[in-house]
């Protein structure tokens, strides 16, 4: 890859993996990732933010060949996470004297992960500093952008802003800056669903710290980087307001056609009342597109069959899912069809232990679908609406 120089004496010099596909062999990746490191040269010193991961370390070297300098002194590490630091090993060897900088949390995580050792690193806490010359890099602690020990690195004389995860990615193109604002904004919720949500709270506070910052560009460590700030941020504050939209997210499985019944039958009467339902029959979905929809609904509804006595594995799963991403969706409910006997209430409302939507009485019949059954899903479909009405957001 060719690097590119994003401000004067900054370059791109990271990795693209155009080809993978799961990330944590959980999350899909449909359009690949990238793992960018930046090379920062200052009148005295060079600093290179960031690693790649270990899959893609000769592509970093490969970069760094083409790069104007042939040291490097710094090594910021802004995340522990093996994506970012998997690199690092290889460039303390081929950098004896180099030292990796970051917060001491960041150094702690680091030696557990990778061993690297105690006297290689140069801590900097919270809004320490450390100067390259006539450049001056700044920390600042951005915890929970999933991890706790995260840090955005900032240099106040190029108003620019390396934030790691944050404001990141998984979209590999060819093009170093965002050139498909509607491909980025997606992508970003995606990340944002799949990793950032759970956290939605503190990351409130995150870009309100960032926001003292003077900036005009942020460079992240997956994805393009954005020369318009404002429009990621504009994206995140959307994302983790309180707001939520008129919509049900309806993740469903279904094993002889009675629950996918009651689905078609409840969407008819959802969209009726001119409510948005986003169905995921999860034989088949993708968990991230799930996750998306997830951040803005203002409920959530599981489609669960019984397999012999509890709920089908794949029904447990989403509400797993739900409960660990902790959406801010509202309200809550579960239509079933079980054979004999199954507890699907009870045992998927034992799984929402972290997050407290308001519950509305769930829909769970034997058998195929009834007149009787009809009457209660067009009950809590009626409820909803209400629900919704209450808060302001039906059409
Ligand atoms: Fe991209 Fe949390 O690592």
């Amino acid at each position: 890859m060719a690097i590119t120089e994003i401000k004067p004496k900054i370059y791109a010099v990271g990795a693209k993996d155009y080809d993978r596909r799961l990330f944590d062999q959980l999350i899909p990746l449909p359009n690949g990732t990238t793992y960018n490191a930046y090379l920062i040269i200052g009148s005295e010193k060079t600093a290179l933010i960031d690693t790649v991961d270990g899959t893609k370390v000769y592509e970093l070297l490969h970069n760094l060949e083409q790069a104007p300098v042939k040291t490097i002194d710094y090594l910021i590490s802004n995340h522990s996470e093996q994506d970012h630091s998997e690199g690092l090993v290889k460039m303390l060897e081929l950098y004896p004297k180099a030292k990796v900088v970051t917060s001491s949390l960041g150094k702690e995580h680091l030696m557990v992960h990778l061993h690297i050792p105690e006297d290689r690193f140069l801590v900097r806490e919270d809004g320490e500093t450390l100067s390259l010359g006539d450049k001056t890099l700044e920390i600042v602690t951005i915890p929970w952008v999933h991890w706790p020990e995260t840090i955005a690195t900032y240099v106040k004389e190029d108003k620019i802003i390396f934030t790691c995860d944050m404001f990141g990615t998984h979209l590999a193109q060819s093009e170093t800056f965002v050139v498909d604002k509607p491909l980025t904004y997606s992508s970003a919720k995606r990340y944002f669903a799949e990793i950032m949500m759970p956290f939605r709270k503190i990351i409130v506070k995150n870009l309100k710290k960032l926001e003292k910052y003077d900036f005009d560009m942020i460079a992240p460590s997956h994805g393009p980087v954005h020369q318009e700030p404002e429009f990621i941020i504009n994206a995140y504050k959307e994302w983790i307001s309180d707001d939520v939209k008129n919509e049900v997210v309806l993740p469903f499985i279904s094993m002889h056609h009675s629950v996918q019944e009651m689905v078609e039958y409840f969407i008819e009467k959802l969209v009726e009342k001119g409510i948005t339902v986003k169905p995921y029959n999860l034989a088949v979905t993708d968990i991230g597109e799930l996750a998306m929809d997830l951040v803005d609904a203002a409920t959530i509804v599981i489609g669960a069959p019984a397999v012999l006595t509890g709920a089908h594995p794949l029904a447990i799963y989403a509400t797993y899912l739900v409960n660990a991403l902790r959406p801010k969706a509202k309200f809550a409910s579960i239509i079933g069809s079980y054979g004999w006997k199954a507890k699907l209430k009870e045992q998927l409302v034992g799984i929402l232990t972290r997050i407290h939507p308001e519950f509305i009485e769930p829909v769970i019949m034997r058998g195929k679908l009834t007149d009787e059954g009809r009457k209660k899903l067009d009950e809590l479909a009626n409820a909803i609406y209400q629900k919704h009405k209450e808060l302001g957001i039906t059409k």
